[in-house]
């Protein structure tokens, strides 16, 4: 299984406070089920600033620590940056990190909003070739009182990414029907950990899959990791619930 949003990298962000809770969370990932993992350190969020050169370079440290570790896990380059006006600034001077340099960029709201600019940015993101992912959308406020702006938001062509905990409930029941209604509605693609260590905010993939498998269905299930690993290869991802895995009664439009 491919997790595609992570805090492993030690001291870096508010994820691992030092090598030996990676290698904790390294452990915990294949445990899991995991066996490639992309490590998106917070970008420009306010607190942290990791530009794409320092990422490479600790995710090359981390995978020689797993290595010698002897820890089946590889380690992939990725950012999550927070939405800012100068992205494409950012991207154009190589500070900007897509998911292991494909086109699949991971990108941040703040919790309560998301900025008026979002759907220029992100049309001129996408005229520079990338794919803006929102990560976690079911845990912004506005998106939750406002579901139509994420439907504006993919139908212009960005993706979604879902937290694992949140299908689980660990950010509450309102958070995960929320989750669910996302899922139902065709507005996201990709289901990741977002773990920043192992315990309040560790993995819960296995979990969360198991909810979708349950209440959506093994094929489902598939087609999220099947995104998942699409990503890692630079291919397009499904867009669209498949006709034979829709199921009439569960899959409407907000
Ligand atoms: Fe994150």
């Amino acid at each position: 299984m491919i997790d595609l949003h992570c805090h492993i990298l030690p001291a870096i962000d508010d994820g691992a406070r030092d090598l030996s809770e990676s290698i904790k969370m390294a452990q915990k990932a294949v445990e899991q089920g995991i066996d490639t993992i992309v490590a998106t350190p917070h970008h420009l969020n306010s607190r942290y600033e990791n530009p794409k050169q320092t990422i490479i370079e600790r995710v090359r440290e981390l995978n020689k620590v797993l290595l010698e570790e002897k820890i089946d896990l590889n380690v992939l380059p990725g950012q999550e940056t927070r939405i800012h006006g100068e992205m494409i600034e950012g991207f154009d001077v190589g500070e900007i990190l897509p998911i292991d340099d494909t086109q699949y960029l991971l990108v941040e709201f703040s919790s309560s909003h998301v900025p008026r600019y979002t759907e220029k940015l992100f049309y001129d993101l996408q005229m520079k070739g990338l794919i803006p992912v929102i990560v976690h959308p079911e845990r912004n406020q506005e998106i939750i009182e406002r579901p139509e702006i994420l439907y504006q938001l993919v139908k212009k062509g960005a993706l979604t990414q879902i937290t694992a905990a949140s299908i689980c409930g660990d950010f509450g029941k309102k958070i995960k029907s929320f989750s669910l209604q996302l899922i139902e509605a065709n507005l996201t693609h990709f289901i990741a950990s977002d773990a920043h260590n192992t315990g309040n905010r560790t993995f819960k993939m296995r979990e969360a899959f198991g909810v979708v498998q349950e209440k959506y269905g093994n094929d489902m299930a598939f087609l999220f990791k099947e995104n998942a690993a699409l990503v890692i290869e630079g291919s397009h991802v499904y867009k669209e619930v498949p006709e034979r895995i829709k199921k009439k009664k569960f899959f409407k439009i907000f």
